[in-house]
């Protein structure tokens, strides 16, 4: 009992395709610390159901995210569906018993979320589901006894809710039955918009605004060519795009080449057209087998 390997537990919404701050952010330390732990990964399609989606596409963007996080080497045995284990929404139910309308009501993502929602139309839906979101997500996590939930800054507070949660179950029920789980965190690359590269890569942006793990290599070329550089503010400080740029090399392990632009650039002859051109090889060959890792499972009849 002393030496189990602890249990992680992690899962991400399928909305659409991967990007290259969901790889770096996520999935690709998933794949990284799977052998050490006890690791389960989730597709939570419930989630997904909590902001405006197209219904008829969500058991297909479901099945597709499954496929890409194998693509990225993710071992199927660890992953599993949301909507397909009726625990998960079983025990929302009782844990929505076991923590207050008013914990619910501080969380900073429900008012953010209703926000941008509103933002886009004063008379916007904003669901219950959305309200209840970090019920379902201390479900996801305490089903599976994490000892460890890999996360960001955003998901801080509701981890600390999940803790509430567990604690205050065992202390009604009493028993230790629910396992509290803690942060595990990661340093891993911040990938920010190419085209805006003060904000955080992101779909909700919009098409320019993400690279697609899994599109076709001109379409690579294109946005990362087309990436903003400087935008003259400054010349003391290297700029959000450039730096950006010096980033994805490193996430990408191109460390030689990273370090003699680097130097180029500190000797001021560095030119940005061959920054873009290390930066273009490099996700071209990061990207190539993960496609072709995805072609053959999406053919695979099994699946
Ligand atoms: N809320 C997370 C997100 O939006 C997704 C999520 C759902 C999750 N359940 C989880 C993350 C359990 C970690 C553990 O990204």
């Amino acid at each position: 009992m002393e030496n189990r390997k602890k249990n992680v537990l992690s899962a991400i919404q399928p909305t659409g395709d991967l990007h290259l701050g969901n790889y770096f952010g996520a999935v690709k330390n998933w794949v990284a610390i799977q052998e050490k732990y006890n690791a389960v990964y989730g597709v939570v399609n419930y989630h997904t159901m909590t902001m405006p989606y197209k219904a008829a596409n969500l058991q297909e963007a479901t099945w597709k995210m499954i496929f890409m996080v194998m693509a990225c080497g993710v071992k199927v045995e660890n992953l599993f569906i949301q909507s397909l284990i009726p625990e998960h929404a079983e025990l929302t139910w009782i844990f929505g018993c076991t923590c207050s309308y008013g914990e619910l009501a501080r969380m900073t993502q429900f008012k953010d979320k209703g926000e941008q929602l509103k933002e886009g139309d004063k008379e916007a839906f904003v669901s219950a589901g959305l309200f209840y979101y970090p019920v379902l997500q201390a479900a996801d996590i305490l089903i599976y006894h994490a000892d460890l939930v890999p996360v960001g800054k955003d998901q801080e507070q509701h981890l600390e809710l999940s803790r509430n949660i567990a604690a205050r179950f065992n202390r009604q029920f009493n028993k230790e039955y629910f396992v509290h789980p803690e942060p595990l965190y990661t340093e891993t690359p911040k990938v920010l918009s190419l085209a805006d590269p003060t904000r955080k890569m992101s779909k909700s942006l919009g098409e320019k605004h993400y690279v697609n793990l899994f599109g076709d290599a001109d379409r690579i070329r294109k946005q990362v060519r087309s990436a903003v550089t400087d935008t003259g503010e400054r010349n003391d400080v290297m700029s959000a795009g450039v730096s950006n740029l010096f980033e994805l090399l490193k996430a990408c392990e191109k460390h030689d080449i990273r370090q003699s632009l680097l130097d180029d650039y500190s000797s001021g002859a560095l030119k940005y057209a061959d920054l873009k051109e290390a930066v273009v090889e490099a996700l071209i060959e990061l990207t190539q087998p993960l496609k072709e890792n995805l072609a053959a499972i999406q053919a695979d009849k099994r699946m």
